[in-house]
């Protein structure tokens, strides 16, 4: 027996640090689509996805809801699995950094690296962004503060983040030793970095530029792996999450099966925003450890929404689950794997959702089943032969077969590129072009006259392209294919992989189901609209429940308890809020973001704060002797050369932005709370 050739394709191991969203979803999909394609063109898969669980947002976040982290993770790792699960996720293998064995060989690969001189000990200081896990250097910061002098104290990051000024003793990396190489390794293939822009990128904006020594460790906190030599550092986490995709295998252990088997990896599949660290950081780690280098990197774009990224307190994040319930685990892959196009953003609408499933399933796909199925009920109780190649063929099968032909290669190309939404576009000219056929040969003139030769032909040329659809939805689409084949009443699936697939191979004879249920059922628009906006902006159905049980119910307090989202009293009371009125307010020049508040909060003088809300309220003088609420002991920052005592509340609603009024009667300085 010859050996399979072998496909080894990872997605990013995810942050146990919230829920997934549809964002962070679609890279694990599209992960899924590429394995299934693979496996059935006959490659031996090894698909890996897992989690990424060390650092200090985990530490944080566990520590806020009172858990030890090992806890929390645990408890988020599974909720990942499960998420996985439903959307059909085909997945050999789940890795958590918090694996012993992963743990083990981090140890061993940091300690190898420092052995032979490519990590050495040094100081850090940068601006550095808890959220983030990352330091940024003063021009990377999209804001910063500074005091009187011009001397900068702090900034936000590029993610809307604060950051702060952390000075440690750090190991580092030498990284600037493998500019040169990593230069060879973009263009020792043509394809190696897709798209092929982001090879540019990383030369020009990272690499030319100098690629100083990376800190590898951290002391400032202590949820990770340890040094093994030096343990009060920990590993820090960008070593350690890479190293995930040899540790799986294996390694070090270089003898493993696994490791020989899969390793170098064919695709590392990733978001573009984790693109430096993956064909930088990584290609260069590997060259150190005289490995040889994935074969491809693909970086995807991002699914934002119209009103920028995804963001709960902007209201627009929408997760896969609320949207499977609903619409089913097809039409949810389909969408995502349709409308993200190579390497670009995707604005997601629920219209253009909705839209999406109504037009190409239940419409174009939708229609071609049901009809064929309810024509070979009509005219041939249901029975239909293979007719292919017999003398009753004329121009228009001829047609049809060198479409599907030519469709054919150019949906295989799309899938070896791993553009999935043009092997979609070409599988849905298939569909376009069977239901075209219909129209040209009008069956049901031909029914008219008795024992009409054609007719048999019509129809088994149409449950044949059904049945060629129906192979190649299957990388994309769970149940679709196997109800398709159900209706045709073929056993296709369990005998036909990719590379066998040729029109023209439908069984000699089959009978059809009686009734062919619709595939994707049509939807209202308008209806659904809401239904998903609704579901993005948090008001459930299960809110609205809610809040029409009665107080006396026993239960019904119970259902709204979240206790994720909880801090403890004494937190709360640290916070102090007050009426203040506004005596005058006027934007900060050079700021399109900025207005300057003087305000009254009954104090011998007045203060000062600035609050980003100039776009909101272009009138803004129409708010003087207004009484708003404000933060009232919050440490003072410096914004734009002005310091800013405290922080005024206001309501976001979506793209809308209310400030908060109190009462006109309250006093100035009156104690909220
Ligand atoms: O970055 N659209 O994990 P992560 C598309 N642990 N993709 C999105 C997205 C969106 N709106 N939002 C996020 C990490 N993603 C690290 C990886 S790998 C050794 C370590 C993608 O949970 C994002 O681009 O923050 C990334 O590829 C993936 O979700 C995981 O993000
Ligand atoms: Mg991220």
């Amino acid at each position: 027996m010859t050996e399979k050739p072998t496909f080894y394709i990872t997605t990013p191991i995810y942050y146990p640090s919230g829920r997934l969203h549809i964002g962070n979803s679609y890279t694990t999909l599209a992960c899924d689509a590429m394995a299934r394609y693979k496996r059935l063109k006959g490659y031996d898969v090894h698909f890996l996805t897992g989690t990424d669980e060390h650092g200090q947002k985990i530490e944080k976040k566990a520590a806020e809801l009172g858990m030890e982290p090992q806890a929390y993770v645990d408890k988020m790792a599974d909720a990942i699995r499960d998420l996985w699960q439903l959307l059909g996720i085909s997945n050999d293998q789940f890795i958590r950094t918090t694996d012993e064995a992963h743990e083990k060989a981090v140890q061993g690969i940091f300690q190898r690296l420092l052995d032979q001189g490519d990590i050495y000990l040094g100081e850090y200081e940068g601006w550095y962004s808890v959220s983030d896990e990352e330091y940024f250097t003063e021009t990377q910061l999209s804001e910063v503060f500074r005091d009187e002098s011009g001397k900068v104290i702090g900034g936000i990051a590029p993610s809307g983040h604060e950051v702060e000024l952390v000075k440690e003793e750090s190991y580092f990396f030498k990284l600037g030793k493998y500019a040169e190489r990593l230069i060879d390794y973009y263009h020792s293939s043509e394809d190696v970095i897709i798209p092929g822009f982001r090879k540019n990128e990383m030369i020009n904006n990272f690499i030319k530029p100098g690629l100083s020594d990376l800190a590898v460790s951290r002391t400032s906190f202590s949820w990770g792996v340890p040094v093994k030599s030096d343990p009060k550092h920990v590993i820090y986490v960008w070593i350690d999450a890479l190293s995930n995709y040899i540790t799986a295998l294996g390694y070090p252990d270089q003898e493993n099966e696994a490791f020989k088997k899969y390793w170098p990896a064919d695709v590392h599949m990733i978001g573009k925003d984790i693109s430096r660290f993956h064909m930088i950081y990584w290609p260069a780690i590997l060259m150190a450890l005289d490995l040889p280098l994935p074969k491809h990197i693909y970086a995807h774009g991002w699914i934002v929404m119209k009103d920028g990224k995804m963001s709960k307190s902007k209201g627009n994040v929408i997760y896969p689950e609320t949207l499977i319930e609903r619409y089913g685990l097809d039409a949810v892959r389909y969408y995502l794997l349709r409308e993200m196009s190579q390497g670009n953003d995707t604005v997601f609408t629920p219209e253009d959702f909705i839209t999406c499933i109504n037009s190409e399933l239940a419409n174009d796909l939708g229609n071609l089943l049901n009809r064929t199925v309810a024509m070979i009920n009509k005219y041939q109780n249901g029975s239909v032969k293979n007719y292919f190649d017999c003398v009753e063929e004329d121009q228009f099968e001829q047609n049809l077969k060198a479409f599907f032909d030519k469709e054919y290669s150019a949906y295989l190309e799309s899938m070896e590129k791993m553009a999935f939404d043009q092997a979609l576009d070409h599988l849905m000219a298939m569909v376009s072009r069977a239901n075209k056929y219909i129209d040209e040969t009008q069956p049901w003139i031909l029914a008219k006259e008795a024992d009409n030769k054609k007719l048999p032909v019509v129809l088994f040329y149409l449950a044949e392209s059904l049945r060629f659809i129906g192979h190649l939805l299957r990388p994309f689409m769970i149940n679709t294919p196997k109800e398709i084949f159900r209706q045709l009443g073929i056993e296709d699936e369990v005998s036909t992989d990719l590379s066998g697939l040729a029109f023209g191979h439908f069984p000699k004879e089959s009978q059809v189901v009686s009734n062919g249920v619709p595939i994707f059922p049509r939807l209202d628009v308008e209806e659904e609209q809401a239904y998903i906006l609704k579901e993005m902006t948090g008001k459930s159905n299960q809110d609205q429940s809610n809040s029409s049980r009665k107080l006396d119910d026993p239960d019904w307090d119970l259902e709204s308890l979240n206790l994720d989202a909880t801090i403890e009293f004494d937190d709360f009371i640290k916070t102090e809020l007050k009426v203040a009125q506004v005596m005058d307010v006027a934007p900060v020049k050079g700021s399109n973001k900025l207005l300057r508040f003087r305000l009254d909060a009954g104090e011998s003088v007045d203060r000062q704060i600035l609050s980003g809300i100039a776009k909101y309220y272009p009138d803004h003088e129409a708010l003087i002797g207004r009484k708003l609420i404000i933060v009232s002991n919050l440490k003072p920052r410096k914004m734009m050369g002005y310091w800013s005592q405290g922080m005024i509340l206001s309501a976001e609603s979506g793209k809308d932005l209310h400030l908060v009024f109190a009462p006109d009667e309250s006093q100035n300085g009156a104690l909220i709370g």
